[in-house]
């Protein structure tokens, strides 16, 4: 019974996807000459790049803005526009809905889910020349900055006044704060200081008609109706353009540490969270895992620097602990007992750990960790599966897909190299990630629906982090109802009834 039920879904699935390939995008206008003219009435050339006349940019020099980070996702747009004020994104968004003509909003274009790059000929709206941080409360923390300011930059700024952005990522060179609330990135600290719909106190958008709505509240509490701003975190641009960020930043730790440990199988992941949780509790700030076969490709491509031949010895997978506290001799002596009483166990839980001793050691075992996404990306195409299963069922998930490429024929070096899994074990998010000569077809047939399938079968979502953008839009029916994807609709007529806010992500 159990085996038809499955079989029944997958056949409706397979529907799904075949009526999702063919739906249309809404019918929008190309931008054209005429256009061009009124947007240099209010922008200044050098905010205009587009290969329309009178300017004059070229398609190469567009190339970075119309293709994702991955090379997967490529757009056609001929217009790039960077607007440094709200009062310039609304005339060009006011003007644009008017006219029909679709938008793709764009942050530091690492998103990994072909949200950020347009399907066909839309404008891109680079959000890169609105960076300035407005305000900082060194009493309260709240930090209030335009939406275009760098991750990185917004934690150098706030690095002299002992405190730190509540995110942190390995794209932190590139990515924004607007894009970050925008896709609501999880990254590396969300096990500490929980996601952006916590730590995001209020949002300056642009609406599809011009409207600024100024919610950039700098108020811890304020319980005065429906909470709007929650909307525009993690809609990837399809509501309005996020032009300003309040956020609570936290206090800088006085004391941090890191360890990688070796550990001979995954089953002991789990009592090692249960057991870190336990010994370290308030000062556990980072639990990541990675796999052995993606810790040799960030070996093999030169990401931090490789773990001696004794600490890799036997080990089948790997977790990286940080601690994050007040005082560095407390913190030491709980994280020295924790190591200690994995080590002298009758059945130790690791091999072998690696402690940072230095602040250079410290950012090098990190640099392995984030450096996980660059390493798969420099050994091939990637198809990219950023779940939420069971932490469980994690070396099961990779293994199944694993078992089922090769059962496919596809687990060879012309095809297919690795089928790996890292993550957030933190907060039950497994980045499965099949590295793959060549983006193909058959690959991807191979894939999907499989992978989400079998996510579905776990109660799991299919975007734990990343999004839904391009990659995801016929696959939502496995992670939210049709009523929930029915009342997302309406939102989105709602605020966006001519469909030009990123047109063809998140919905159909
Ligand atoms: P973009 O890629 O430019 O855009 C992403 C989406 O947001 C698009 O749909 C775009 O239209 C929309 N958007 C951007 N700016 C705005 C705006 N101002 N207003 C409205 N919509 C907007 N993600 C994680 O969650 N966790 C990680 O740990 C993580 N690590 C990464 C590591 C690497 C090396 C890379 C390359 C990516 C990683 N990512 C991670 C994915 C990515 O960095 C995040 O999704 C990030 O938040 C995207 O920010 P961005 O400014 O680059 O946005
Ligand atoms: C990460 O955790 O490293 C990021 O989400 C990026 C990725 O999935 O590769
Ligand atoms: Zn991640």
């Amino acid at each position: 019974m159990l085996a038809s039920r499955y079989i029944s879904h997958r056949l409706a699935s397979r529907q799904l996807l075949r009526r999702a390939h063919s739906a249309a995008l809404p019918k929008l206008n190309s931008v054209d000459a005429d256009d061009i003219a009124h947007f240099s009435k209010f922008l200044p050339s050098s905010a205009i790049l587009s290969t329309l006349p009178p300017a004059s940019t070229t398609s190469s020099e567009l190339s970075p803005f119309n293709n994702d980070w991955m090379n997967k996702y490529h757009g056609k747009s001929t217009t790039v526009l960077r607007p440094r004020t709200a009062q310039e994104v609304s005339e060009i968004v006011k003007y644009c809905n008017e006219r029909g003509i679709g938008i793709v909003p764009q942050g530091g274009n690492t998103g990994l889910v072909g949200g950020g790059v347009p399907l066909q000929d839309e404008v891109i709206l680079s959000l890169g020349n609105m960076n300035k941080v407005r305000s900082f409360d060194p009493v309260s923390g709240i930090l209030v900055a335009d939406a275009g300011c760098i991750l990185e930059s917004l934690s150098e700024y706030l690095s002299p006044h002992h405190h730190i952005v509540p995110l942190d990522l390995g794209a932190k060179g590139s990515c924004q704060i607007g894009g970050n609330v925008s896709t609501n990135a999880g990254g590396l600290r969300l096990l500490r200081y929980g996601s952006l719909h916590g730590s995001v106190l209020g949002l300056e958008v642009v609406l599809p008609d011009g409207t600024i709505l100024n919610q950039l509240s700098t108020l811890r509490k304020d319980n005065t109706g429906y909470d709007l701003k929650q909307l525009f975190i993690g809609a990837e641009g399809t509501l309005g353009i996020v032009t300003g960020v309040s956020i609570l930043a936290a206090p800088a730790p006085q004391s941090s540490n890191n360890v990688i440990l070796a550990l001979p199988k995954f089953d002991n992941v789990l009592p090692l969270f249960v057991e870190a949780k336990k010994q370290l509790s308030e000062i556990l700030s980072a639990f990541e895992f990675f796999d052995r076969e993606v810790y040799e490709l960030a070996v093999k491509h030169g990401q931090g620097r490789a773990l001696n031949e004794e600490d890799v010895a036997g080990a089948e997978c790997f977790v990286l602990v940080e601690t994050s506290g007040g005082k560095r001799e407390h913190d030491e002596e709980k994280l020295n007992g924790l190591l200690e009483s994995l080590m002298e166990s009758d059945t130790p839980l690791i091999n072998t750990g690696v402690l940072s001793q230095s602040p250079s050691q410290f950012s090098q075992l990190w640099a392995i960790r984030e450096g996980l996404t660059e390493a798969v990306s420099k050994e091939g195409k990637a198809y990219k599966y950023d779940i939420s299963v069971p932490l469980a069922k994690f070396k099961e998930v990779v293994d199944t897909t694993r078992e089922h490429i090769r059962s496919k024929g596809l687990l060879h070096d012309d095809a297919v190299k690795h089928v790996v899994g890292y993550g957030h074990v933190g907060d039950g998010n497994l980045h499965l990630n099949v590295v793959a000569a060549n983006y193909t077809p058959e690959i991807e047939a191979a894939l999907e629906p499989f992978v989400y399938e079998l996510v579905a079968s776990y109660k799991g979502s299919i975007s734990a982090e990343h999004g839904i953008g391009a990659m995801k839009v016929h696959a939502l029916q496995y992670s939210k109802s049709a009523e929930s994807i029915e009342w997302m609709k309406r939102i989105k007529k709602l605020f966006d009834p001519r469909g030009i806010m990123n047109p063809g992500k998140v919905l159909e």
